[in-house]
């Protein structure tokens, strides 16, 4: 591979003589007057605009601009969505060219939808050969427990603690729902159990490293004990986003893949956050060589327009006969002309390489950063997913909140657009972006830490 196949496109380089540029103090005056008009109304904001309340006016590639005109590097692509940055080019245009053409058309077929089956279709891995879009990953999902269901002729769903798969009732249940916002009640026959966490096992061997057969062992006597025998699908995601960038040990999935088979569930990866280009491979399986029986896929798939996939194997597509499939939007052509534009991008700039080259440069310059800071517990990366855990403790590895969201508001200060989650940075630039643009990114986070760990006291 030469290295200027990976090299970054104009796209995704940043003139870091431009950007970051901080004119004002963010969040400055037009910023506040617009948050406060805007939240006035539009409420349940995420503890990240509560802790930063900026107003941005306009993104290009990898840079986003506020109101008040200061320039920041983007390190959260929206939330895991402009994966090939803000307003590419050829996606925009597809998008407009359909605005003008035709907006909606329900399912009936459409050109630009053909090609977009036809692609997913040659870019998968394995023999996904059915797909249904929607227009939100919560949605996909839904349709994918409906799959599910309808595929195996059983009910109940096992997924994980820590997972996020959405805010929908059968979605919310797959996921820990002690907040009033969840409702509280569980769908029947949904059941969570623990997945492995290679920084935090829950069990381990002799020598100190994760036991991953205990957790398989664990799964079977829950489906013995702990459920009605009704167990259509285990759904999960490949590496837990919301949760904190939480990366399975390398043998989990082939070994779920394997122990599924054998007990005739079906095994469904919620790749809304980590599928398309995200992890440098089109789904974040593929990193294990496992190929699941369905897959939601969301964010990145369109880049920024709204429009997600449910994609199902050869041997379950005709479920999809069974589950009344069809949405208002799944499908419109605006929609598949953003996922085909985004796909046939990743492809021409060959940018799942590129994601994977600048996850090694991050994790490199993550580790630097963990020898040098002592609140640094542990750094981890697949591709443009990427995560650095701050603790109070190494040994304890006790959860450091208060240093998460000191990190969070100096980073930003400094010109960083990011959206870490209490104590973990939870960072997700696009995968366009150019190696300086990354690395002055983590500079900013680095000098964010030294200052963090300063003012709480924590320097070693
Ligand atoms: C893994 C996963 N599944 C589903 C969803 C829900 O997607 P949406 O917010 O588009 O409904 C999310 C959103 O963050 C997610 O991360």
């Amino acid at each position: 591979m030469s290295t200027n196949r990976v090299s970054a496109r104009s796209w995704g380089t940043i003139d870091l003589n431009t950007c970051p540029n901080i004119r004002v103090t963010p969040p400055g005056p037009q910023s506040r007057q617009w948050h406060q008009r805007c939240a006035h109304y539009f409420k349940g904001l995420s503890s990240q605009v509560k802790l930063f309340p900026v107003a941005f006016e306009r993104g290009e590639g990898c840079m986003l601009v506020d109101v008040d005109g200061n320039r920041y590097i983007d390190f959260s692509s929206g939330i895991y969505v402009t994966t090939l940055g803000h307003c590419h080019p050829k996606i925009s245009e597809a998008v407009a060219r359909h605005a003008r053409q035709l907006m909606n058309a329900h399912d009936f077929t459409t050109p630009v939808k053909t090609m977009l089956m036809e692609k997913l279709a040659a870019v998968m891995p394995g023999d996904f050969g059915g797909f249904q879009l929607y227009d939100s990953g919560t949605a996909a999902v839904e349709a994918g427990l409906r799959v599910l269901r309808a595929a195996t002729g059983h009910n109940e769903m096992l997924s994980c603690f820590h997972d996020f798969h959405g805010k929908t009732y059968g979605a919310v249940s797959l996921a820990q729902i002690r907040s009033p916002v969840y409702g509280r009640v569980r769908m029947p026959g949904a059941h969570m159990v623990p997945r492995p966490d290679a920084y935090r096992p829950l069990w381990t061997k002799s020598d100190g490293t994760i036991d991953t057969d205990r957790y398989i062992e664990f799964y079977d006597q829950y489906l013995e004990k702990g459920t009605v025998g009704d167990v259509a699908g285990f759904v999960l995601e490949p590496i837990q986003g919301w949760g904190g960038s939480v990366m399975p040990p390398d043998d989990f999935f082939p070994k779920l893949r394997q122990y599924c088979d054998q007990r005739h569930i079906l095994l469904m990866a919620d790749e809304v956050l980590t599928g398309w280009g995200r992890t440098g491979k089109w789904l974040c399986m593929e990193h294990w060589n496992v190929v699941p029986d369905v897959v939601s896929i969301g964010k990145g798939f369109g880049n920024g327009f709204p429009v997600t996939c449910v994609a199902v194997r050869e041997p379950y597509k005709e479920s999809f006969e069974k589950i009344s499939a069809s949405s208002s939007y799944g499908g419109n052509p605006m929609a598949c002309a953003a996922a085909l534009a985004s796909t046939e991008v990743i492809e021409e700039e060959n940018l799942l390489e590129r994601a994977l080259h600048l996850g090694q440069i991050a994790q490199k310059r993550m580790e630097r950063m963990k020898a040098e800071h002592r609140i640094v517990g542990d750094v981890r990366s697949k591709g443009c997913l990427m995560g650095i855990e701050l603790v109070k403790d190494r040994a304890a590895k006790t959860p450091f909140d208060k240093a998460g969201e000191l990190v969070y508001q100096k980073a930003f200060r400094k010109g960083l657009a990011w959206i870490p989650a209490g104590h973990i940075l939870r960072m997700s630039p696009p995968i366009v972006m150019d190696d300086d643009a990354l690395l002055k990114g983590m500079d900013l986070i680095d000098e964010a830490i030294g200052e963090t760990e300063k003012e709480l006291g924590y320097s070693w």
